[in-house]
């Protein structure tokens, strides 16, 4: 009798290996308008936390992935999710909620402050981000507010995101 096998899928942090693997699955989550959202410009800016950016690995292939980066919020050190995806292939399994609670909790054992990302409130809202910290953020190009999410946001948020 056969049995199936339910290969196991690890989460563990990015590295410079993961590089290319990553660009393709980044081009094949989101196609070729990633290069024009909001948080390219963010991500041109801000400084890479590989630290806190984690692969979704299943047997030794780069299925999901989720980034972290340093930025201020005016004066205020914060973190920016993004990008997060998973293959097609592997979705509606709960890795992409893996993915992101495995970020947050790595972040807030760092002792990291709030985490800020432009992606559809009816996903990461599970996740306990929030718009209504946001409104006086300023991201670098045009973004429909209620996409500007925060995870522990001690307050209202106010000012230009920056490096
Ligand atoms: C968004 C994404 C990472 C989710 O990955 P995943 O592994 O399928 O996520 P999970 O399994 O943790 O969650 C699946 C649940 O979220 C829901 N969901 C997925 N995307 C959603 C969205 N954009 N808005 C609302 N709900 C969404 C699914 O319907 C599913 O709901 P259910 O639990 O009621 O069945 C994946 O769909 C993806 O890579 N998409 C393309 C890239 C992208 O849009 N990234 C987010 C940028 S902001």
């Amino acid at each position: 009798m056969l049995h199936a096998v339910q290969s196991e899928v690890s989460l563990r942090p990015e590295t410079p290996g993961d590089a290319a693997h990553i660009e393709a699955l980044l081009d094949h989550a989101f196609g070729p308008g990633r290069f024009v959202k909001v948080s390219e410009r963010v991500r041109e800016f801000a400084r890479f936390r590989p630290d806190l950016s984690f692969c979704a690995v299943e047997a030794g292939k780069v299925v999901g992935v989720v980034r972290l980066w340093d930025i201020h919020i005016g004066a205020t050190p914060a973190l920016f999710l993004g990008p997060l995806a998973v293959h097609s292939g592997r979705r509606l399994d709960g890795l992409g909620g893996r993915l992101v609670q495995h970020a947050g909790e790595a972040a807030d054992a760092l002792g990291e402050g709030p985490i800020l990302l432009v992606g559809d409130a009816p996903y990461f809202e599970r996740f306990g981000y929030s718009a209504d910290p946001t409104g006086g953020i300023r991201l670098p190009g045009p973004v429909d507010p209620r996409r500007v999410l925060a995870r522990r946001a001690s307050g209202p948020m106010e000012g230009p995101v920056r490096a």
